[in-house]
């Protein structure tokens, strides 16, 4: 079954919003493979100027990289699933690592956050994805079953539609090391089986599950032959037209 191949850049907290603009639009006029659907994950503050630059018919998505887990109330300075809606976004990033080390969000939260943003009608890009450790005792697999088990089994079979999700192993993660490909394969296969015991084959065969963790346009073609990925979530080098260009271009 052909899935949708996805490459999602996370600019993280980077680039200035005449930056972000420039950047959106060399991409927008980027000859690039019009198959691949292109999600910029942006911080909040370009999302609403991006918005109004980037042409429609270049069907280039916006994302924000996180959003609250209510959606109004007394949380100064949070941004609601509604508020992004309300802004035109279709996309949120849910569960990055670096939000649940640095901003303490346990997977209870997640679930709340994912529940919150697929009923405002947000589709979630979940991330998921083992430390270092866990990885050297060989416990990837149930590590990351139980990341999912934890926020995001509690989805219908018919919202689970609305997730893409991304696999980023934490040792991958800005640190120009990169899982193999088998590495790689090896977890994406196993995340698929995971949602086939907890939905059905059609859903498991239908969702896109993409990699994260030092993809740049060297090691990308690799990665996205191998079966069961479906793409990237690419940090640094979405910050490059030309690297990030030369990623979407490298689906065969
Ligand atoms: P990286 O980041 O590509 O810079 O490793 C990926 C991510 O954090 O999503």
């Amino acid at each position: 079954m052909s899935r949708k191949k996805i490459a999602a850049g996370n600019w993280k907290m980077n680039t200035t919003i005449d930056e972000g603009i420039q950047l959106a639009s060399e991409i927008a006029n980027s000859e690039r493979n019009k198959d691949v659907e292109v999600i910029l994950g942006v911080p909040f503050t370009h999302l609403y100027p991006l918005k109004k630059k980037i042409p429609s018919r270049s069907k280039i998505k916006l994302a924000a990289q996180t959003c609250h887990h209510l959606n109004s109330g007394a949380f100064t300075g949070e941004i609601s699933p509604t508020n992004l809606v309300n802004m035109g976004i279709q996309y949120v990033i849910l569960g990055h690592s670096e939000r649940r080390m640095y901003n303490h969000e346990s997977d209870e939260l997640l679930k709340q956050k994912v529940n919150a943003a697929l009923d405002a009608g947000l589709k979630v890009i979940f991330c998921c994805g083992e430390p270092l450790e866990v990885r050297k005792k060989a416990q990837h697999l149930s590590y990351v079953k139980a990341q999912l088990e934890a926020s995001l089994f509690q989805v219908n079979d018919q919202n689970i539609k609305n997730i893409i999700l991304a696999y980023e192993p934490i040792w991958a993660i800005g640190t120009g090391e990169t899982a193999s490909n088998e590495q790689a394969q090896e977890m994406h296969a196993a995340i698929r089986s995971f949602m086939s015991k907890r939905y059905n084959k059609r859903i498991s065969n239908g969702i896109s599950i993409l990699y994260g963790g030092s993809v740049k346009s060297s090691n990308s073609k690799d990665l996205f032959s191998c079966q069961d990925v479906d793409g990237g979530l690419i940090g640094g080098a979405s910050l490059s037209t030309k690297e990030f260009v030369a990623i979407i271009n490298s689906f065969s």
